[in-house]
């Protein structure tokens, strides 16, 4: 089926790694650009433990054009999925030109190498961050882009208009722009996940870090939200759901022009209900307390996940139980993630 060459740009971090291993379990040949600011060249070990294949390595940057032009003249690359960018919320309003100038202008140099070598496939990893902080829940992909708050989700905002703007201006586009909502879990092998560096920001390798005795105790941010519980409720799906997504999204990009979808479950779970289904399943006590809301958080929102089930056919079908085993499988056999 999709035996083609993908260059995956991205593709050692966390959903790129996945979805890469799912490319070639389809049959693909991968081609992964990363330049590993966010990442482990080790993850491409596990790629091939998993998969017996290794993907072809490229260490460089989407914003090094000539680098671009070698990668596209060196392989017959297909189609293109761009998980590559910086993806830290709080850190982008410390460091805006950084964030614009990797997501925004990095995508752009992207694009532009892209037509040169008359590739013109792109499935872009954008995010539910782009509906802003007035959007009714759930989320439709018919609304319209929102007012955000910090420069990651504007740059999110700003490469969909990028790039729309591109398929009106040329038909041969075809580019699918993937709006994830909250990304969990790990390859049930247990050999690649999420390895944030430092302090983790989300939810899910917080709670994991407390339970392997990394972290002492897990900060629950606000506990007056107006939610059944008081704590916010995301639609959190597991990153092999939100791998696949890509192969389909990729499967339905021959008809041209832009497509937008919704990557998630299509409902809720409150942060109290994921720290009592992380303990349930796995067993482990997992430490918390309650700490003042997060600035920027929004009380609660699901994706509605209809049109992606519609068009490509795709619908995340994995529990949230298999979400927790999976993230302790992972976090359990390498507490200090890929730094072995
Ligand atoms: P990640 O940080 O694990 O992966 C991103 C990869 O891109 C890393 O390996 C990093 O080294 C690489 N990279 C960054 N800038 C680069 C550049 N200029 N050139 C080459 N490589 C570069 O993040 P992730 O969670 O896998 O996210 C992948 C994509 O999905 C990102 O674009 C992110 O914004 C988007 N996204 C993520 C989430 C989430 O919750 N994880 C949600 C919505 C959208
Ligand atoms: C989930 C819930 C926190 C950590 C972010 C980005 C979004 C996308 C996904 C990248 C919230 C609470 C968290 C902790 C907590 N990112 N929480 N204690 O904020 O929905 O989305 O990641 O592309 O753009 O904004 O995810 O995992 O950070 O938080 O109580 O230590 O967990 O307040 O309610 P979020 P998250």
């Amino acid at each position: 089926m999709l035996s083609k060459t993908i260059l995956v740009t991205g593709g050692a971090g966390y959903i790129g790694s996945h979805a890469a291993v799912q490319l070639l379990n389809a049959g693909s040949n991968v081609v992964v650009l990363d330049n590993l600011c966010n990442s482990n060249d080790e993850v491409l070990n596990r790629i091939e433990t998993i998969t017996g294949t290794r993907p072809k390595f490229i260490e460089g940057d989407i914003r090094d054009r000539s680098c671009l032009d070698r990668v596209f003249s060196e392989y017959s690359i297909g189609a293109v999925i761009h998980f590559a960018g910086l993806k830290a919320v709080g850190e982008s309003t410390q460091v805006p030109l950084h964030y614009y100038q990797n997501n925004v202008y990095g995508t752009m140099v992207l694009c532009e190498a892209m037509a040169a070598a008359d590739v013109k496939q792109l499935v872009f990893s954008s995010s539910a961050t782009v509906y802003g902080e007035d959007a009714p829940i759930p989320y439709i992909e018919t609304m319209p882009r929102g007012k955000r708050s910090n420069p990651y989700g504007t740059s999110k905002a700003m490469v969909e208009q990028i790039l729309t703007d591109l398929c009106k201006s040329d038909g041969e586009w075809s580019i699918a722009l993937l709006r994830y909502f909250n990304p969990i879990g790990a390859h049930p092998s247990g050999l690649i996940g999420e390895d944030p560096k430092g302090i983790p920001n989300n939810l899910m390798p917080f709670i994991s870090q407390v339970a392997v005795g990394k972290r002492k105790e897990l900060s629950i941010f606000g506990n007056d939200y107006p939610t059944n519980d008081g704590t916010c409720e995301r639609d959190y799906l597991h990153v092999m759901d939100l791998a696949d997504g890509h192969l389909a999204a990729l499967g339905c990009l021959s008809d041209g022009g832009v497509h937008t979808y919704n990557l998630g479950t299509g409902s809720g779970t409150s942060v109290l209900e994921m720290v009592n289904s992380f303990q349930d399943v796995t067993g482990v006590e997992v430490p918390y307390s309650f700490a003042p809301r997060r600035e920027g958080d929004l009380p609660a929102f699901w994706a509605d996940t209809s049109k992606a089930e519609k068009e490509l056919g795709w619908k995340a079908s994995r529990t949230l139980d298999e979400m927790m085993a999976d993230t302790w499988n992972w976090q359990s056999k390498n507490p200090n993630g890929f730094d072995v």
